[in-house]
């Protein structure tokens, strides 16, 4: 595993909590539609054999090995040791090789250009530290991905559907901080646990006109927004109270 130490400084509350996450993160419900997703993303993205795909957040390489398994040239970052040494021995174990690279998809950029890219299950996109700014968070990551991506690429996205952040919200959230709807950011408490210090962790929604909004400044058009929820993609009108929007999009950067 490489590690690409740009932006990867102190760890941020993500990681650690992935670092913590990684040796059970493949039992979670949400993690075991993986072959049929990939069967899903290799269509909507129009994928022909060998070519190279970027994963961005990779975790513990679920679609990445799958992936690589079918002769795609697969590149993975994410920024927690703990899910990419996971990944790395289920590629071993797959008997196929897939560049894993630790960094912070906040500031990595490919010193290559690739045929697609995928960040899923959030990936990195809107998981926030207590510094990061909930704009350019998400914007850096899609200007490194456009970056990263030959004109024309097509990349799939899966990211938290912030309308059903306002509808399982209450005034009362807002009140005790759970919920800010200025930056559409809840916040999770995550209690102590193997001698580690509680967990603040911040995550943010989107709604679908702020995704294409975001998307167009990073240099990317949206070509359909789609129902993203792990376990029950489609090619159908996102639902107001599900999960996770998918978002399929093509490079318009030269
Ligand atoms: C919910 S997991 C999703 C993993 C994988 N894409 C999947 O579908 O199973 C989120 C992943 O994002 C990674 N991550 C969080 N913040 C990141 C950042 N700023 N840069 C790179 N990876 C990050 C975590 O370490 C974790 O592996």
């Amino acid at each position: 595993m490489a590690d690409n130490d740009s932006g990867v400084t102190d760890r941020t509350e993500w990681e650690r909590f992935h670092d913590l996450e990684a040796p059970t993160y493949d039992l979670q419900e949400y993690t075991r539609n993986a072959i049929a997703e990939v069967d899903f993303l290799i269509e909507a993205l129009n994928l022909s054999a060998g070519e190279s795909i970027l994963d961005v957040a990779c975790g513990t390489g679920r679609h990445s090995v799958e992936l690589a398994r079918r002769g795609y040239a697969v590149t993975g970052i994410d920024i927690s040791a703990g899910m990419l040494a996971q990944a790395e021995a289920k590629a071993r174990a797959a008997k196929v090789s897939v560049e894993l690279i630790r960094a912070n998809a906040c500031s990595f950029c490919a010193p290559k250009q690739f045929d697609a890219a995928i960040c899923l299950c959030e990936g990195a996109f809107g998981l926030l530290s207590s510094t990061d700014d909930p704009i350019e968070q998400p914007l850096s990551i899609l200007r490194n991905i456009s970056h990263s991506l030959k004109p024309g690429a097509k990349s799939l996205f899966t990211v938290l559907n912030g309308l059903r952040f306002i509808r399982s919200h209450a005034q009362a959230d807002v009140e005790q901080q759970r919920f800010n709807p200025a930056t559409m950011t809840a916040v999770s408490e995550v209690p102590p646990s193997d001698g580690l210090p509680p967990m603040r962790l911040v995550e943010r929604g989107f709604i679908p006109t702020e995704l294409d909004l975001l998307f167009r400044l990073a240099g990317m058009s949206v070509l359909n927004m789609w129902g993203g929820t792990a376990g029950n993609w489609g090619r159908r009108t996102v639902e107001l109270d599900e999960m996770e929007i998918m978002i399929l999009a093509e490079n318009t950067a030269k």
